[in-house]
């Protein structure tokens, strides 16, 4: 098999309840994180990874993704009337990123039966995953190329994973692991949400992945459990029992947008790293009676 990554699936179909009520009536990814939708990091983090075909899966009150990443030629009109070639770039360049397609994931039955919906569009070829409410600060390589690029040395799927506190364990998906050298970890087993006393380690899965297509049929054998959702750490797992999987300490500092408090970190920690807002949004906060 081909190690060409050039697919990424982003399911982008939740409810976002976490963030009502902000997330009523419009999706969370697009929420803004500083001057930009908080799903625009991640389509620019694969596009800087070689990505070239972005696979949505979405739900009902999703089209501000569609149209985000569309053209908008009213808004280009009126740019170029008033002569603002700075924002008409911005706005052209964000709907000629990549090639998008869309699916609905019509029922909301968790991660894998989302990622089951792209599987006549992903087709005979391995392909990353990408999950809108990790965010993640990487500069020197983005954190789905560093994926990328164990699968591509040794053509296992590859899954996130950085060490948890224990208190928060059971928000994640833990890797129970066989042997661990360096940042690389061989998976034996992993678990969606354990309780923190049958937590297997401290490694908890973030939400990057490169998946081999045979996880289809894991996905497709997987059983809901008691919330009626098809988990994407079951399929896994039950691959991990028939082939190598690998789980990677990425490079980077992750931010969980999908929390109130972790998206106000990413804002603040955004906002100060930002090129034209650092330097006064930093002497505003060192002004204020903290
Ligand atoms: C999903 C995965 C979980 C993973 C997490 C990372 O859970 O099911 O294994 O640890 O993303 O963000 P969710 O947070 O969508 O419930």
């Amino acid at each position: 098999m081909a190690r060409k990554i050039t697919k990424a699936v982003f399911p982008v179909a939740g409810l976002g309840t976490r963030f009502l009520p902000a997330t009523k009536a419009s999706p969370k990814e697009m929420l803004s994180l500083v001057d930009k939708p908080l799903i625009q990091y991640v389509v620019e983090e694969a596009i800087a990874a070689g990505i070239d075909e972005i696979i949505m899966v979405t739900g009902r009150n999703k089209s501000a993704i569609e149209d985000h990443f569309d053209r908008s030629v009213e808004l280009e009109h009126t740019l170029e009337a008033k002569g603002d070639a700075e924002r008409l770039r911005l706005v052209q360049q964000i709907a000629g990123m990549v090639d998008f397609c869309y699916i609905r994931q019509n029922e909301p039955k968790g991660l894998g039966h989302a990622i089951l919906r792209a599987k006549k569009l992903v087709g005979n070829e391995p392909f990353a995953v990408l999950l809108g409410d990790d965010i993640i600060h990487s500069p020197r390589k983005p954190a789905i190329g560093q994926l990328m690029e164990v699968f591509r040395k040794t053509g296992a799927p590859v899954v996130a994973v950085e060490q948890a506190p224990m208190e928060n364990i059971s928000a994640y998906g833990v890797v129970a692991p066989a042997s661990r050298r360096g940042k690389l970890t061989h998976v034996r087993s992993m678990v969606e949400k354990p309780q923190r006393e049958k937590a297997p380690s401290n490694l908890a899965i973030i939400g990057r992945y490169v998946l081999t297509p045979d996880i289809f049929a894991r996905l497709e054998a997987t059983e809901p459990d008691y919330k009626g959702e098809i988990q994407l750490t079951a399929a896994l797992n039950a691959l991990a029992r028939r082939r190598k999987v690998l789980a990677l300490e990425f490079e980077g500092i992750r931010y969980d947008a999908g929390d109130k408090l972790g998206y106000l970190r990413a804002t603040v920690e955004f906002a100060l790293r930002h090129p034209d807002l650092g330097r006064s949004f930093r002497d505003f906060l060192k002004g204020l009676p903290l």
